[in-house]
């Protein structure tokens, strides 16, 4: 990894009135060092001294917590001691928590953000107060103050989301070649996208519909509700009620109440596969054996790759928490080291006032016959627990 020497702006005088006057966690001698006309510089700072904010957006979905414990985990193998926040999905929650972490002198913030436009003035906060900000999976929107993400590929998320379905329609091989045995169509399908505050949302979308496209305008597809608008389709807080509700509504309003054919169903996120899932099955059968409809998913939530080695949902996206969680505390070591981390994105994740550098990692897709390889082999979950259902 190459890393290049900057200079940290410390907060000065600010950073170090704060951190002396709360004194806890996170305080200690570069601070005073700093407002003496010392180092100014995080570089001095021993890890034991210097707490980590880390803001995750919610507990119910189990990816978010995998992500946090894998963070902290690697932030406190490297030394630092760790704040670790869940925002529970709503917004005041996680801004009151940023704000806190702030006050209490934490010298650099993870965020996962809930709503991507809301953290304005906390971020704004942050900087004034020489704290450097990652946001973490989904950017940070509408601030100069976010210094770097890290992420994964999401276009390519929803690219492989849409290849996943034509391979689960029996339209494409994985490798994307056409089949020669496909079926002529038209195939009906209907098209789900996450939440329209999270920025990746829109990523996954445009993956998806580009990929989607070819199969769309020579009608070997048809979304038969005519629904494909990113606003139309959107499912809020990428809930899983949410998506059992509007899947429900599409059945009773194009699909006969469930009498009529329905191939797949484009899905961007596990829990909301699950929703999908659950109001086909009373229509369409209970696995895909049975005429359940093709439904993708992403995220390898153990609850769904169950489901995929039941044959009931069809394929997932894995992203390696582990790996992201690694480059997150790549990055903030880099930081708080005064040095610059590594990009492999400079040009795609423009905030509405910068483009934020960004680490992109890849993603596999999943379908039953990957789950032994990618995830029970490779240590992210046991046997025991794809059987169960269930992460111990
Ligand atoms: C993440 C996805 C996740 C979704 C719902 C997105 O920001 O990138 O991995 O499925 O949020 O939690």
């Amino acid at each position: 990894m190459k890393l290049k020497k900057i200079a940290l702006a410390v907060g000065g005088f600010a950073l170090a009135i704060s951190l002396a006057a709360c004194g806890g966690s996170g305080a200690g001698g570069t601070a005073t060092t700093a407002a003496t006309g010392g180092d100014a510089t995080q570089a001095s700072q021993a890890p034991a001294d210097v707490t980590i904010g880390v803001a995750m957006p919610t507990q119910t979905s189990e990816r978010w917590i995998a992500d946090g414990d894998a963070v902290k985990k690697g932030l406190e193998e490297a030394g630092y001691k760790v704040d670790l926040q869940f925002g529970n999905d709503d917004i005041p929650t996680q801004t009151q928590q940023i704000d806190q972490m702030i006050t209490q002198g934490e010298k650099l913030l993870i965020i996962a953000s809930i709503d991507g436009t809301a953290l304005t003035s906390q971020l704004e906060n942050a900087a004034k107060n020489g704290i450097k900000v990652i946001a973490y999976d989904r950017l940070i929107n509408n601030s100069a103050n976010v210094d770097f993400y890290v992420t994964f590929d999401n276009y390519k998320v929803g690219v492989a989301q849409a290849n996943a379905l034509l391979t689960g329609l029996g339209l494409t091989e994985r490798d994307g070649t056409k089949k020669a045995d496909a079926p002529k169509g038209p195939l009906n399908i209907e098209i789900f996208a996450g939440s329209p505050d999270d920025n990746n949302a829109k990523f996954f979308f445009n993956g998806a519909m580009d990929t989607l496209k070819p199969y769309l305008d020579d009608g070997t597809l048809v979304v038969k509700s005519g629904q494909t608008d990113f606003e139309k389709v959107a499912i809020m807080r990428w809930s899983q009620e949410g998506a059992q509700k509007r899947m429900e509504d599409l059945l009773t309003s194009t699909y006969g109440g469930g009498k009529e054919p329905l191939a797949g169903v484009l899905s961007p996120f596990d829990g909301i596969s699950r929703g999908i899932i659950t109001a086909l099955q009373p229509k369409y059968g209970t696995t895909m054996a049975d005429g359940l409809p093709v439904v993708t998913g992403q995220d390898a939530e153990v609850a769904s790759v169950k489901l995929i080695n039941d044959g009931v949902q069809s394929s997932t996206i894995f992203k390696d928490t582990r790996t992201l969680a690694a480059q997150a505390v790549t990055v903030a070591k880099a930081y708080l080291a005064g040095q610059e981390p590594e990009a492999n994105d400079t040009t795609t994740y423009d905030n509405g006032v910068k483009v934020v550098p960004s680490y992109l990692l890849d993603i596999v897709t999943i379908f039953k016959d990957d789950i032994k390889k990618e995830l029970i082999d490779s240590g992210y979950y046991t046997q025991a627990e794809v059987d169960a259902g269930v992460a111990s």
